[in-house]
């Protein structure tokens, strides 16, 4: 491909079903290397690329790039957001295809970010009861997060991500050439997710991802593609000792219990990943607080997340009282204590008597949410 390097592999095994097994792969050259990797795997099946208007030009260059090599297919395009992550958008989309006639040799491409991911891969998982799909995400956090690990879903009025299945890709493709369009707010929240996979590896690579910050910050391809491989590495280490979220995937949840809560208080106008950097700092401090961890975590967490420029405290103007409020409809919510995964050191997740999300106290949640306060009357 032109002298450029080949991609990085790696590969997601499925326990109970080896031959389910598939590769993620990072480089650049995405478009043609799909259209390759259909070639050689689904020629003569019929391609649905579904994309958002932003990723419409990257599914034409796929499609473009498929026709060349004799493969047929459509681009089924959407307006994009997480407004559309819906049952509606999911139906129109199927309905287009069953009048375009696009039977069970049918072959999706997701191409976008997570929203699209998601979308896309739950329509695959019930179309014809389930044809194969392959993920092409175009953003950061769907490339570190959202095409990894088999959940899709749709939004619901109840709550987001309650319609869904588990239905794996072939294939994930990331070309962190894409990340250059991102607007830097996106390219922010993924990387919280980032500092999360990290926290979960190692102290080393902790380091390096601090260290790689400012390349990471001035889009620096070779330091993207780096950071993009160590936290899809993680995430598969981790999804792949189960398959169901049930026990160690919990860990992955690390910042996600206070950060729901921040991200639905703020009425979503917070990016996932910036909820979800402030409920990482504030669930490290939770750690400390419950004695998991030692005082000098919060320091270390704090400094990787702002090298990175992801926010590590509530934003003015948004309710800490909120925030507890939702807290408590939880879904790990257990006798009135919510439950939390909490790191003890960077690669040291916590493991309590009931597993890997653990009880805590509400007098320490009310504190490092900073309510402990007497009220004023
Ligand atoms: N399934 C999972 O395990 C999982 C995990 C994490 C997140 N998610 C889901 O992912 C979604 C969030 O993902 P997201 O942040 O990628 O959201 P998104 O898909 O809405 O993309 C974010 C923004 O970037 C734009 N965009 C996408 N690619 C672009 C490109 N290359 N250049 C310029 N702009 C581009 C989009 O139009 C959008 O405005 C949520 O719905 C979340 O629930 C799923
Ligand atoms: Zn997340």
């Amino acid at each position: 491909m032109n002298g450029e390097p080949l991609p990085h592999r790696v590969r997601v095994r499925i326990s109970p079903r080896p031959a389910r097994s598939y590769d993620v792969a990072i480089g650049v050259g995405g478009p043609a290397s799909v259209a390759e990797w259909l070639y050689n795997n689904y020629d003569g099946w019929r391609l649905a690329i579904v994309a958002e208007d932003r990723t419409s030009e990257i599914a034409s260059l796929i499609l473009g790039s498929a026709k060349e090599r004799g493969l047929a297919g459509a681009v089924f395009r959407f307006g994009g957001g997480e407004e559309r992550k819906t049952r509606t958008q999911k139906k129109e989309i199927e309905n287009e295809m069953l009048a375009s006639g696009y039977g069970r040799d049918t072959v999706v491409i997701a191409a976008g970010g997570g929203v699209t991911c998601d979308l896309a891969g739950f329509l695959a998982a019930t179309y014809y009861r389930g044809v194969p799909w392959v993920a092409y995400p175009t953003t950061l956090l769907a490339m570190v997060d959202a095409a990894i690990g088999g959940k899709v879903a749709v939004n619901t009025p109840h709550g987001k991500n309650l319609i869904g299945a588990y239905h794996h890709p072939e294939w994930v493709r990331c070309d962190p050439s894409h990340l250059s369009t991102l607007p830097e707010r996106e390219i922010r929240s993924g990387l919280a997710e980032v500092a999360k996979a990290a926290l979960l590896e190692s102290e080393v690579r902790v380091a390096r991802l601090r260290e790689l910050a400012p390349s990471i910050l001035s889009g620096e391809r070779a330091a993207l593609e780096e950071i993009i491989e160590a936290a899809i590495r993680t995430k598969v280490e981790v999804v792949t000792q189960d398959d169901r979220e049930e026990d160690y995937r919990q860990v992955l949840n690390l910042g996600h219990t206070i950060g729901h809560a921040i991200e639905s208080a703020s009425g979503f106008e917070l990016r996932h990943g910036e909820a979800m950097s402030i409920g990482i700092a504030l669930e490290t401090r939770l750690a400390v607080a419950a004695g998991f961890a030692p005082t000098a975590l919060i320091r270390q967490v704090e400094a990787l997340l702002e090298d990175l420029g992801v926010p590590i405290s509530l934003p003015e103007g948004l309710d800490p009282q909120s925030v507890h409020k939702r807290l408590q409809h939880d879904k790990k919510v257990r006798e009135g204590r919510v439950r939390f995964s909490l790191l003890e050191s960077p690669g040291k997740p916590h493991l309590g008597p009931e597993g890997w999300a653990v009880p805590v106290e509400d007098s320490l949640v009310r504190g490092v949410l900073g309510l402990n306060r007497q009220p004023v009357e």
